[in-house]
């Protein structure tokens, strides 16, 4: 393979999404090798099929799913991965008052003890080769709240908070840590929502295309080794795509 990340190994979650299959296009164009994670396996599949990449299918709040990772993975690559992409992720719109402990605590497995579980597994091994990037797809709500995001900007502020720690600790290691933090995104996510019929949510029209996170990742993983990226914002600006 050619391109700029040629011979890198990408574990990315959530690859079945909305910003997940636009991070795993560019980066299999970029020539990386990627290994894509997702409930939905046929979806999965077909997609790691259509990008020339590997799949497991799995949920990421399963800690047994999660402790056999690296033994499946190094099985075919014979290594830890070289970067690791935390974009998983799930939403809800709820009041604190309408948001139940048993959304509350699956809002923090997903998007918060999952990245927290995954770093674990291969952060040692980069560690132990001075080299690595680990990218932790955020949220504009991991860093404002937003009415009805209880649940969702726990979580994300949380992952904030992991994330920095990490850069502080890594910061004179050979592993990077990237945190994006875009604001809303025309995906699947809001399907559910009906975003274009209520006022207290952007309009598609007015949110971010994925294409732009997965711009953002590539931007980040492409840097020279001395160069950290460490936040990325990305914010619609309004005038995009409206026409
Ligand atoms: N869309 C937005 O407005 C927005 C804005 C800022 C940040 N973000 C963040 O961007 C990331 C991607 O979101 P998206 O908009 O692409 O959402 P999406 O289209 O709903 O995709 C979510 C992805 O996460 C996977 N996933 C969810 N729960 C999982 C679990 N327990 N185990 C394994 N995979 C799981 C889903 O696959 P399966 O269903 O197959 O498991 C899917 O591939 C998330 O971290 C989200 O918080 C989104």
């Amino acid at each position: 393979m050619s391109g700029e990340l040629a011979g890198r190994r990408v574990v990315l979650t959530g690859a079945t999404g909305g910003v997940g299959r636009a991070v795993a296009s560019r980066l299999a164009e970029s020539g990386a090798e990627i290994l894509m994670i997702g409930r939905r396996k046929a979806p999965l599949v077909e997609l790691a099929g259509a990008l020339r990449a590997q799949a497991i299918a799995g949920d990421v709040t399963d800690s047994e799913f999660v402790a056999n990772l690296p033994r499946h993975i190094e099985a075919r690559w014979g290594t830890a991965p070289d970067i690791l992409i935390n974009n998983a992720g799930a939403f809800t719109l709820a009041s604190f008052g309408e948001t139940d402990s048993e959304t509350f605590e699956r809002l923090l497995a997903v998007n918060l003890r999952a990245p927290f579980e995954l770093i674990r597994l291969w952060l040692p091994a980069m560690l132990a080769r001075d080299s690595g990037h680990i990218v932790n797809i955020g949220s504009v709500a991991g860093r404002r709240a937003f009415p009805g995001n209880a649940a969702y900007c726990a979580s994300k502020y949380g992952l904030r908070g992991l994330h920095e720690v990490l850069v502080e600790e890594l910061r004179a290691s050979g592993v990077r840590v990237t945190w994006i933090e875009p604001s809303a995104i025309d995906t699947p996510l809001w399907d559910e929502f009906d975003p274009d019929r209520r006022a207290d949510v952007p309009s598609r029209g007015e949110m971010l295309e994925p294409g732009a996170v997965a711009e953002a990742v590539l931007f980040a993983l492409v840097q020279p080794r001395g160069v950290s990226v460490e936040e990325v914002s990305l914010r619609a600006n309004l005038v995009g795509r409206r026409s």
